[in-house]
């Protein structure tokens, strides 16, 4: 099925990796076109990514920093070789264990992947994901597909294609709609170039995961904007996933964090605030608000992932005025979803004591 949006972007409806619309959305890759699509992760923004003037459209679509580089997808090993100059055993054997999946690798890059796919690093990120509709698009494209996050620039990253066409409509030749994505979060980027595993965005993969595979292990790369240093990775940097109220993060012991919240709660409501909750199963239990939104239970790390970024944009629909959240435990994907409600709330982070 195919409709057209006012603004011009084709909606193509997929519901399974044999639909015709695939093909479709393919050409269209191979003809130097922008094509959002699922992945297990979010949607992606794809275009050719050994053609400088198609990935230049994706920078431009989504108001993207030049030195930002991108992820390129590949739908089989055989691939790889094509864009990394080496793959080192270690490499392999993630690969091995975690693709498809939720994991991107960084290789030295052979000279064929232009500088503007990688924003000039002499390095490009590569992941083969787990989902069968993108799977399809990147047999049928043919060809290395580069694809961020398909939002705008600093916004959340979709999950559904509803969340890439408020973002993105009349910007990009089409999207392929194969559902909501089930993880919810970003893919894990790793770098093992030097032997040292180092964790430049916690992900779908887990460390855990990781270490157990490496039997050593992995920690997240820790880079503070007053680094003088460049950062390991250029999104370090930037703004991400911020909903358009300010978000006020808890962290520390849950019993703690929820008087907190209740205190904090009391202080904009008496501003006259229309304040957004974003909180447990557990503590919806224990408290009311005027908007409040469940991401789960704080025992699911998974199921707080999955919902994570269509929370923040619905609280941007109810048009609330702050928003305060809840933190969880960083362990396994609970590592990623601290990340990003961290990143979302920027140096509003409250620590009430204790660890969790
Ligand atoms: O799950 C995902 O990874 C999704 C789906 C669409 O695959 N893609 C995604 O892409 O999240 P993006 O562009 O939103 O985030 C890619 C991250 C950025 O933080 C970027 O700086 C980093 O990966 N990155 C890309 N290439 C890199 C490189 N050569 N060296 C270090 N970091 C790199
Ligand atoms: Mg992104």
């Amino acid at each position: 099925m195919v409709k057209t949006s006012a603004k011009g972007t084709k909606i193509f409806t997929a519901l399974s990796s044999d639909a015709p619309e695939i093909n479709a959305a393919a050409q269209l890759i191979r003809a130097g076109e922008l094509v959002a699509f699922p992945t297990e992760t979010v949607y992606g923004l794809g275009a050719h990514a050994l053609q400088a003037d198609a990935v230049a459209k994706i920078f431009a679509a989504k108001g993207r920093p030049a030195d930002n580089p991108l992820i390129v997808h590949i739908y089989d090993l055989s691939q790889l070789q094509s864009l990394a100059a080496d793959i080192p055993a270690e490499a392999m054997l993630l690969a091995q264990h975690f693709w498809p999946g939720p994991l991107t690798l960084i290789f030295s890059k052979k000279p064929g992947v232009p500088d503007i796919t990688t924003g000039g690093l002499e390095t490009v990120a590569v992941r083969l994901p787990a989902h069968s509709i993108a799977l399809a698009l990147l047999r049928q494209a043919g060809v290395p597909v580069a694809a961020p996050s398909a939002n705008l620039s600093g916004r959340p990253s979709p999950t559904t294609a509803a969340h890439v066409l408020a973002d993105l409509d009349g910007r990009i030749s089409a999207i392929l709609d194969g559902g909501p994505c089930t993880v919810g979060v970003e893919s894990t980027v790793l770098d093992i170039r030097f032997g040292e595993p180092k964790l430049l965005r916690p992900g779908g993969v887990t460390p855990e995961q990781i270490s157990a595979v490496l039997k050593r292990p992995c920690h997240l790369v820790h880079w503070q904007p007053e680094n003088s240093d460049a950062p390991p990775s250029p999104g370090l940097k930037y703004i991400h996933y911020a909903p358009r109220a300010p978000l006020y993060l808890l962290t520390g012991v849950p019993e703690k964090q929820l008087e907190k919240l209740q205190q904090l709660q009391q202080t904009f409501q008496a501003e006259g605030k229309r304040v957004g909750l974003l909180i447990s199963r557990e503590s919806a239990a224990k408290i009311a608000g005027e908007e409040v939104i469940i991401l789960g239970s704080r025992n699911h790390p998974a199921q707080l992932a999955a919902r994570l970024f269509a929370a923040l944009r619905s609280f941007d629909a109810k048009q609330v005025d702050v928003i305060i959240a809840e933190g969880y435990s960083k362990t396994g994907v609970g590592l990623a979803v601290m990340n990003r409600l961290q990143k979302a709330a920027g140096s509003r982070v409250i620590n009430v004591g204790g660890d969790e």
